[in-house]
């Protein structure tokens, strides 16, 4: 087999030359690169049209019946101006991109201070569908000198249509370039039931439990809201479901499954069927059964962004909950830049670089009824330049 590295990149080699000059650790000369994948949020309100034409004509993230090339940006425009209005109402933009480098800065002080025999370490962002794109983040990465490139799922639980999509665009990215001889990638793809993300996410439901009136906090039900996905895609395999429930599961234990509590899934869009029961739906159940009081935990999500800010925090904690008589509805922060978040993205990629494992066999494994090409050529590209 011919190797995927057969040129290495001249502005790379010169980097490195350069790092030689000045002494491996030069604190200008990145040696690790954490590449930080997730799908990203429109910052301005004109961002929002490209934004959801990227998504609508994303096949690893959704699948149309037909025409996705015609349907997916007409669904887009269709549905920009709602979309922008509620961008607007949380402020003109995602601050998503804001807490991914404010995550990245910490974590990679940290792991300067933790693993030094790898440092100097730099945080690059790859968006799937605003910038910094893929490209964006590579580029930069290639231009730093970059020794070992370690490609972090910012999506705990593993789902193809969100991590699986961001992983593919990597592949798509270099698989008609000659990778940089001296570049190592390496993966972390998921880490749903990490002791320091359940502690984080157990600290931050017992801070708003105590918040809820007395008489009334042990009867409060804690919803943990996912953003949901359709039927097809779950009865594919993707394990993203179970993935969730791990988690939740986890973080049941760490409180002493202190409180009655219930997985709900949220951000269901068009006709067809998605994986329920639906936040607001159980929200609007539990109100007519005489539940009145509740703590919402946005467990899949790791920052703020417009399914916390708009979709909990004013449609279902605000509006919806006017409208069916809640007595108290809470909702959970995102870990953001908790510093028990930091320390478990930390101790992840302390131990990814320690172990050595260069990508899971879980990972390479495609989902028993997946018919998607490029994610055979991606996981085989995958298991071709993993290695450290
Ligand atoms: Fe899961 Fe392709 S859809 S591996």
């Amino acid at each position: 087999m011919l190797s995927l590295r057969t040129i290495s990149s001249k502005g790379h080699k010169f980097v490195q030359e350069v790092r030689l000059c000045f002494g491996r650790n030069a604190s200008n000369f990145p040696k690790t690169g954490i590449v930080l994948l997730n799908m990203g949020g429109p910052q301005k309100i004109e961002q929002v049209h490209n934004y959801l034409n990227q998504i609508m004509t994303d096949r690893d993230m959704i699948q149309l019946p037909f025409a996705q090339e015609y349907l997916g940006p007409w669904i887009a425009k269709r549905r920009t101006a709602e979309v922008q209005k509620k961008y607007e109402e949380i402020g003109g933009g995602s601050p998503i991109l804001k807490w991914t480098n404010k995550q990245g800065e910490l974590l990679c002080k940290r792991l300067d201070s933790v693993s030094p025999a790898t440092a100097p370490h730099k945080h690059y962002v790859a968006f799937r569908y605003v910038p910094p794109y893929t490209k964006d983040a590579f580029t930069e990465l290639e231009r730093d000198g970059v020794q070992h490139a370690v490609i972090f799922s910012q999506y705990p639980q593993y789902s193809c249509a969100t991590s699986g999509s961001s992983f593919n665009a990597i592949y798509k990215h270099f698989k008609d370039k000659n990778l940089p001889n001296d570049l190592k990638f390496s993966v972390i793809d998921r880490w749903s039931t990490h002791p320091l993300l359940i502690k984080c996410f157990a600290d931050l439901v017992r801070k708003e439990l105590a918040k809820i009136k007395n008489d009334k906090r042990k009867e409060t039900i804690i919803l943990f809201s996912a953003h949901s996905l359709p039927l097809k895609t779950v009865n594919r395999g993707d394990s993203y479901p179970s993935e969730v429930g791990a988690t939740v599961q986890m973080v049941m234990e760490e409180l002493d499954f202190c409180n009655p509590y219930q997985l709900v899934w949220q951000s269901k869009v068009g006709p067809l069927p998605w994986l329920g029961p639906f936040t607001d739906d159980a929200i609007k159940s539990y109100v007519k059964k005489g539940k009145k009081n509740f703590i919402v935990v946005p467990i899949a999500f790791v920052n703020e962004h417009i399914e916390t800010l708009h979709e909990l925090d004013i449609e279902y904690c605000k509006e919806l909950a006017e409208k069916v008589g809640v007595e108290e509805i809470r909702r959970v922060p995102a870990p953001n830049d908790h510093p028990l978040f930091i320390e478990a993205l930390t101790s992840i990629v302390n131990t990814h670089l320690q172990n050595k494992v260069a990508v899971g066999s879980k990972f390479l494994n495609r989902c028993p009824h997946c018919v998607n090409a490029s994610c055979y050529h991606s996981k085989k590209w995958y298991s071709e330049v993993c290695n450290i």
